[in-house]
């Protein structure tokens, strides 16, 4: 893997951006963050450091994925936001496009995997009518087994399974995956003697995809989730290291940490030049946000801080929001996304030769074109003085998106010590919660007072 911040430095920007002295500069305050890390994570606060080595986890996962799971030709994870995010990222970055189109045979008799993290009746409703029970396991992930969307769901998969199978039945076709002691979803399962796979306590939601959540409905489809493990053992290994110049997690964090605070870059986009890599940054996207979005600092001063991640893809927004990245205001970093070696390619014929306008096409490849797009976007972004840089992957396998992923978690561990808020908490969506659940009609809970009278509405 590699990272190329020549165009995050103003000596690339015309001025703007990054100072290579700021930078150099900062390489002592990251000493300090490392060692703050390093400790908490000695501690057993950061957890996701060691899922990479849980290696009993991982026996559990095969155990299950290659014995029963291989009984059913559907999965499907009901989940929400960490519970989700990072099965669907490896979904579409380990697995053919369109897999759950293919037939059996082009999935290697794989199941197809579905995963639902909404509760818009007229997705959920049509997909319940429309797949063979029979034939469904349902993985029902939930850290702490309360969260409201996910546990609607698990009641309506219930009641439809009910109305099929009796007890035993119904036990086959549910699988939770959750805390490996508390929560109503365990206590369900160890009441009725359902299969689970733990969430080690220690680790959030956004830092669990390297676990059971995202390993088991990685592991069903066929993905190798043991190179995916060393893979991020390797970028962990990698990361020990607290010269800033030689952590790539480090360096990544203080780019983008500095684009902000110095460079007054508070929007952080994502874009990679690879369909395949589009959901990985949809999992970025909700890691960065959710890790470093706070109003308190470590100490409890307000601070309302953090970036806004926002994810864009090659070269598909080109056409849609390069023109505000090149041309608007100088409030963005992108990180482009890309893969040496695409693995596929395809030849685009020498047809119309005649036609400057577009003979020109033929002879090269679709992926010469979009890396030429690529190329072609970073350097017109510098040039008009717009920081970016590139993430460049070896490939798109399971070794390198191990890496990849690694590399993110623990660069946002470390910008929570830059930002100076605490990475791993998410006060600010308890509100929101609580409100509907007196909507909902909770007890103990007051749904908000709405009153006509004071709303200004048109129609
Ligand atoms: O990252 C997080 O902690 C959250 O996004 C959770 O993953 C999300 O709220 C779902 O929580 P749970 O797994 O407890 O259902």
């Amino acid at each position: 893997m590699r990272l190329d911040y020549t165009n995050m430095l103003s000596s690339a920007l015309n001025g703007r951006g990054i100072h290579e002295e700021d930078l150099a500069a900062f390489a002592n305050r990251f000493r300090e963050i490392h060692e703050d890390v390093e400790r908490r994570r000695a501690t057993g606060e950061y957890g996701f450091f060691e899922l990479p080595y849980e290696r009993e986890t991982l026996g559990e996962v095969r155990r299950f994925a290659e014995g029963v799971g291989q009984s059913f030709d559907t999965i499907v994870v009901l989940g929400i936001g960490g519970s989700a995010l990072g099965a669907l990222a490896l979904q579409q970055a380990l697995r053919p496009p369109h897999w759950n189109e293919l037939s059996d045979e082009q999935r290697d008799y794989f199941p197809k995997l579905y995963v639902l993290d909404n509760v818009d009746p007229t997705t959920i409703g049509p997909f319940l009518d429309r797949i063979d029970l029979s034939r469904a396991l349902f993985n029902v992930v939930s850290k702490s087994g309360a969260t409201a969307e996910t546990m609607a769901q698990y009641l309506i998969v219930r009641e439809r399974l009910q109305q099929q199978f009796d007890a035993d039945g119904l036990r086959g076709h549910l699988l939770f995956t959750t805390d490996p002691q508390k929560g109503v979803l365990r206590e369900i399962a160890t009441a009725e003697d359902i299969p689970t796979l733990p969430v080690p306590p220690n680790v959030g939601g956004r830092f669990s995809v390297l676990s059971a959540v995202g390993l088991l409905p990685a592991a069903l489809i066929g993905i190798d989730v043991e190179k995916l493990l060393d893979g991020a053992a390797a970028t962990d290994e990698r990361c020990r290291n607290s010269s800033l110049l030689d952590n790539p997690a480090g360096l990544f964090a203080a780019l983008q940490y500095l684009a902000h605070t110095r460079a007054g870059a508070n929007i952080h986009v994502m874009m990679p030049y690879s369909d395949r890599l589009y959901l990985t940054a949809d999992w970025f996207r909700q890691l960065w946000a959710e890790s470093l979005g706070k109003q308190k600092s470590r100490a409890g001063k307000d601070l309302f801080t953090g970036p806004t991640p926002v994810k864009a893809l090659g070269a598909t927004d080109q056409h849609s929001q390069v023109q505000l990245y090149m041309e608007g205001p100088f409030d963005k970093t992108i990180t482009f996304l890309t893969a040496s070696s695409v693995g596929t390619d395809v030849s685009i014929p020498s047809i119309h030769r005649e036609l400057p306008a577009i003979g020109y096409l033929g002879g090269h490849t679709l992926g010469e074109l979009l890396d030429a797009e690529r190329i072609a976007t970073a350097d017109a972004l510098a040039r008009n003085g717009r920081m970016n840089m590139t993430i460049e992957l070896p490939r798109i396998d399971e070794y390198a998106i191990g890496q990849l992923f690694m590399m993110l978690e623990i660069a946002t561990v470390y910008a929570g010590g830059m930002y100076d808020v605490n990475p791993l908490d998410q006060p600010g969506v308890e509100l929101a919660k609580q409100l509907t659940y007196g909507l909902m009609g909770r007890e103990g809970y007051t749904a908000p007072e709405i009153s006509t009278a004071s709303r200004r509405i048109i129609e």
